[in-house]
């Protein structure tokens, strides 16, 4: 009993840590930005893994919105490092050419997902090796700037 209360109270408390990001601080942009980035790459993927029915006019829509996505987070990291639960490594600012460099590179990868789709009809074969390279940016970035 005693347990499952604390089990209670510790997610009641893990809830209250995500809520107190406000939304409207470059912290809960970037962040809502990331997740809106995660979910769309995901779908992309999930459509060339079978996870979901591919549909060329769904994955070019969503490779589009990607794009815009990837110019999207780095205008809300501050000059400055800002305080909160961010999961930035204080590198991100130590070495701005650097995480510059590897958004550039992610904008690139997504660019060039995005004008392959405007040739329809789509193959899901001719996605899969920009689609890996979109994922492959994501991951470059965050296993040097972001704790997991
Ligand atoms: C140039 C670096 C960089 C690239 C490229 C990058 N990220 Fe991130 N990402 C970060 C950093 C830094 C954070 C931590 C932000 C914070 O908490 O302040 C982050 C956080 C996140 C988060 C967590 C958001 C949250 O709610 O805390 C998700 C999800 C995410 N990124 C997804 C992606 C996806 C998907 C891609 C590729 C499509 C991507 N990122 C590309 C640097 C990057």
């Amino acid at each position: 009993m005693f347990k499952r209360l604390t089990v209670v109270l510790l997610a009641a408390l893990a809830l209250t840590a995500c809520d107190r990001v406000d939304p409207n601080s470059p912290l809960g942009k970037r962040k809502a930005i990331f997740k809106d980035m995660l979910k769309t790459s995901e779908d992309l993927g999930g459509m060339l893994r079978g996870r979901l029915p591919f549909d060329g006019g769904k994955f070019a829509d969503g490779a589009l919105k990607l794009d815009g996505l990837a110019h999207a987070p780095w205008q809300h990291f501050p000059k400055v490092r800002d305080d909160g639960d961010s999961s930035a490594r204080p590198e991100v600012w130590e070495r701005q050419e650097r995480f510059q460099d590897l958004a550039s590179q992610l904008e690139g990868v997504t660019g060039q997902l995005a004008s392959i789709t405007r040739t329809q009809p789509l193959e899901a074969t001719q996605l899969k090796a920009p689609m890996d390279k979109v994922e492959a940016a994501c991951k470059a970035c965050h296993s040097e700037f972001r704790n997991h």
